[in-house]
């Protein structure tokens, strides 16, 4: 078993998450499932708060990364906790703000975002836009100069630092749509426009440099370059900005080949940010920016599980066995985009030994409908409950109705109880929106 308290096996040999056993959550709420463990949540959100709050005088704010889950349970958690969000759509905005989170902890993201998209951060109060192009710069001075306010603004920078999941590289320059950056000249270009316009107010610079990260030096990496830009900045062009967000990124447990952080363990990753952080403002004589960080995935991922019901089972003789369950990609697109591993088990019957290695394939009209290649399992049979760990980034927030199958819902589960976030959907919600032109009738 994993690090997490709350999976545990329970005296039936049951998988047990937040006190719920999960082969009673499949009977009640059906499959395919989607899980989450409050209190991890919660956890993680608070870890990085207080780590803030200890090692830099509380100076900075957690910002939960909203695209890795959005729904208003969400948002609300996040609220509860006193940290802010990012979104990076008009639809994660509007969700944060019919959960009633509080606009100004709200941070926006977009390389393109909509004219819309910004008239609603505008009208709505959104805290800090992080600026990504010229235009956007202009649409946005605009609205505020209409509205009467000067909107606080950050410019996203790359700092030429590019990590990815066992390995970073320093680049001179990017090719990345995101961002400008500062090793050619463009993000101090870019800073000078955004001073000369009256309704924007610059309070500093973006950087994010990769998802599902583990080496620490790379976020101190980041850090440094972006410090050293901000003095290069004030020497230039006499203007000290006072933030720095340094983006998400850490990374999480999937099968034994990532690493296992504890919640604590996290606490680490910010500590390292955070001396670097200090360590340059004396170097450079730069004050100490107000610092923000934006973690998606290590606050849900593996705070979620996907439940599933076994269904057809096909060998193929001397190649492949395929398991095949209730979901697929249209639940959990991950494998299909990027190969993505993960770890099963057999919900009703843990403790088993595993005695085979099989391929669980969703149950899409697609050969790549794939969740998992080559793992191992108990000798699975139609009506066994499947778990796969891990599954709470990404996996409901990028799913879809393809081959019109349902969106499976969510439920939050804590110390035995668990209750709907997202609702399971209906055929009627699937042609909700369509339409019968009259000529076609
Ligand atoms: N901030 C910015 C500006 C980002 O672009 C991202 C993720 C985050 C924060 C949060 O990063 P995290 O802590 O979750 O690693 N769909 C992909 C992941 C895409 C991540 C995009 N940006 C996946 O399923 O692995």
């Amino acid at each position: 078993m994993n690090q997490r308290e709350t999976l545990k096996i329970n005296s039936k040999g049951h998988l047990e998450i937040g006190g719920c056993d999960t082969v009673d959550l499949a009977a009640k709420f059906g499959t395919p499932l989607y899980v989450f463990d409050e209190k991890y949540i919660r956890d993680m959100m608070d870890v990085y708060r207080d780590t803030i709050d200890r090692e830099y005088d509380g100076h900075g704010l957690v910002l939960y990364a909203s695209k890795a889950f959005s729904c208003m349970a969400i948002y609300k958690i996040a609220a509860q906790e006193n940290i802010g969000v990012d979104v990076v759509s008009g639809g994660e905005l509007y969700t944060a703000l019919k959960a009633g989170f509080p606009a100004e902890k709200i941070y926006m993201h977009g390389n393109n975002k909509l004219l819309r998209e910004l008239q609603l951060a505008v009208d709505s109060g959104v805290g800090t836009i992080v600026v990504d192009s010229y235009d956007e710069a202009d649409m946005l001075n605009e609205l505020a100069q209409k509205k009467g306010i000067r909107q606080d603004v950050l410019i996203r920078i790359n700092p030429g630092v590019e990590a990815h999941t066992h390995a970073f590289v320093q680049t001179a320059r990017t090719d990345s749509k995101f961002g400008f950056s500062i090793s050619d000249g463009t993000a101090e270009k870019m800073t000078a426009y955004i001073l000369k316009k009256g309704s924007l107010n610059l309070k500093g610079y973006h950087c994010h440099i990769g998802s599902q990260i583990f080496e620490k030096q790379s976020f101190v990496l980041a850090a440094q370059k972006a410090m050293d830009f901000m003095a290069k900045i004030k020497a230039d062009l006499g203007f000290e900005v006072d933030t720095l967000n340094i983006g998400g990124g850490f990374g999480i447990w999937y099968t034994d080949e990532d690493a296992k952080i504890s919640v604590e363990g996290y606490a680490a990753y910010l500590e390292a940010l955070i001396a670097a952080v200090k360590d340059k403002a004396n170097e450079l004589g730069l004050k100490r920016p107000y610092l923000l960080i934006e973690p998606g995935r290590s606050i849900v991922g593996e705070a979620g599980i996907t439940l599933y019901t076994v269904g057809a089972i096909k060998d193929i003789p001397g190649i492949k066995k395929y398991v095949a369950i209730d979901g697929g990609m249209f639940d959990n697109p991950r494998y299909a985009l990027y190969q993505s591993k993960y770890t099963v088990l057999l919900a009703n019957r843990v403790n088993e030994e595993c005695t085979e290695k099989v391929t669980i394939a969703g149950k899409c009209c697609e050969s790549g409908d794939l969740i998992a290649v080559d793992v191992p399992l108990p000798e699975a049979k139609r009506g066994d409950i499947a778990a796969v760990l891990s599954t709470g980034a990404y996996n409901y927030s990028m799913a879809s109705n393809y081959n019109r199958n349902f969106i499976p819902p969510a439920i939050l589960v804590k110390d035995g109880e668990a209750d709907y976030i997202v609702k399971p959907q209906t055929y009627d919600d699937l042609i909700r929106n369509d339409v019968v032109p009259g000529r076609l009738k």
